[in-house]
């Protein structure tokens, strides 16, 4: 496998240096890269399901194949080493170790991640499994699913049983990712699978995303107490368009469902009062004794970054005229009498605003206001539509743009105090990005969907003298 180190002539100590021992990794997720849908044993997930519903994924797109990560992981795990990681985040497919949700576990299942995981240790590269990046097996989802209390302890047993299967040779163990998508675009704007749209529905749904985390983490931990453990939320700053006293409610509000909704059970072992009045309407009436469950020892946090919200109060306006970027169709859950207003920064193929800066004020905020805990950066990235040239070379000088601004607000955070131990890019490989199928590409490596052909583009090769140096050139 040749090394896409080779190519790059950059020498000499980087001018924004990281710690010793910072992690540098890449993430992906099982459903937006495993393909081989029902193959040994996988059982369908709450998103086999929907992109077959029709109109709900552009272009139709599935992840039957995606790009086939379940029979070419050796490859990719060989352009993982390539770029030199350390550390390399992906998820495990519930459906594939637990076809039914619950009861039978699938030792086929298990045996691929034990196979992916002996090949990183073998590479030298650290394993973060997730355990829950939004595939919901269906059989649960036909009981229910996330809104259901039920699923949270079909939950706590899956991860049990993978951790039983792993946790010799894994020692990071990420529970849920980003539960603000599972719970509202899933249960609310509908936007996600399983594509319902119900308010109160949705606010179960978080809470029990949280109580699956804070049940597993306690199973987990009492059998390898060695082990670390946390969970990845999608964090966003948020900024009142203007200095009006509306804007800046508008943008406590945001700031409650998006960020403190999640951030405070799990660090501080309570819901914010004004979210609680804020979606009390939708009958979100937690049961306390919850809480001392979800609010288990982190070992880590993730942080998943990409954008900064800027929000006005609409108060004149009938309710529920709320939409995000990424929630176009339908309001957010509490948000009524909010609008999302551009801002004008430069956006990336997302349409995303890129604000690097809200990156360091969010870790710093976290640093500040929650006990501390170890960060990671469990996800940050941008999403374009480049292709090959005619030479074969796929050059992204925005994606490097976007990671280069990135890492230097981590390198900020880390010189104003903040414990952030490591940063994992989104993604290594274009993928499969859920409602917006194979349409959008956060990949450091251009895969061809047709051929399977992985290229590196210029951003793996960026990265990889990144790594090479530890830390960013001046
Ligand atoms: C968040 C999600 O965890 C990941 O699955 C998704 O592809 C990226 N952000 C980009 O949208």
């Amino acid at each position: 496998m040749t090394s896409v180190q080779d190519d790059t002539s950059a020498v000499g100590r980087p001018a924004a240096p990281f710690p010793a021992g910072f992690r540098w990794g890449a993430a992906t997720a099982a459903y937006q890269i495993e393909g081989a849908a029902t193959e040994d044993g996988r059982g369908p997930s709450i998103w086999d399901t929907f992109c077959r519903t029709p109109g709900k994924v552009l272009g139709g797109d599935t992840g039957d194949v995606a790009v086939d990560h379940y029979h070419r992981f050796p490859e990719d795990v060989g352009l993982m080493a390539g770029l030199g990681l350390t550390s390399y985040r992906f998820s495990i497919s519930w459906s594939r170790v637990q076809p039914a949700g619950a009861g039978a576990y699938n030792e086929a299942g298990l045996d691929f991640y034990r196979r992916l995981v002996d090949a990183l240790l073998e590479a030298g590269i650290e394993p973060w499994p997730t355990l829950y990046h939004w595939d919901l097996p269906q059989p649960l989802e036909d009981a229910g699913g996330w809104p259901e209390r039920d699923t949270a302890h079909r939950f706590a047993e899956y991860a049990d049983c993978v951790h039983q299967a792993l946790g010799d040779r894994v020692r990071h163990w990420t529970t849920v990712n980003e539960p603000w998508c599972a719970a509202f675009l899933g249960y609310a704007s509908g936007e996600h699978a399983p594509g319902r749209r119900e308010p109160s529905a949705s606010l179960l749904a978080a809470h029990h995303l949280m109580l699956g985390h804070g049940l597993a983490v306690e199973a987990m931990r009492s059998r390898t107490p060695g082990n670390q453990f946390g969970a990845a939320v999608n964090l966003y700053a948020v900024s009142p368009a203007t200095a009006d006293p509306a804007d800046a409610d508008a943008a406590r509000r945001i700031d409650g469902l998006q960020n403190r909704l999640f951030l405070d059970p799990l660090l501080l072992g309570r819901y914010p009062d004004d979210v609680l009045a804020d979606t009390a309407r939708h009958g979100f009436d937690p049961d306390p004794d919850d809480l001392a469950m979800i609010h288990q020892p982190l070992d880590q946090l993730g942080v998943n970054y990409y954008a900064r919200h800027t929000v006005a109060g609409t108060p004149g306006e009938a309710a529920q005229t709320a939409s995000s970027p990424f929630s176009s169709h339908s309001p957010w859950v509490g948000s009524e009498h909010v609008r999302f207003v551009p801002a004008g920064r430069p956006v990336t193929g997302m349409g995303w605003e890129i604000d690097e800066s809200g990156l360091s004020e969010i870790l710093v905020r976290l640093h500040r206001e929650y006990p501390a805990v170890p960060l990671y950066v469990t996800e940050n990235g941008a999403g374009y539509d480049e292709e090959p040239d005619g030479d074969g070379t796929v050059q992204d000088p925005d994606r490097i743009a976007y990671l280069d601004a990135h890492l230097r607000a981590c390198h900020e955070a880390i010189a104003a105090g903040v414990p952030l131990r490591g940063y994992f890019t989104w993604s290594l490989l274009d993928n499969f990005e859920w409602a917006w199928g194979y349409s959008k590409r956060f990949g450091l490596i251009h895969v061809d969907y047709a051929t399977q052909r992985r290229v590196p583009k210029d951003s793996a090769r960026w990265y990889a003298e990144v790594i090479r140096q530890g830390g960013l050139p001046g």
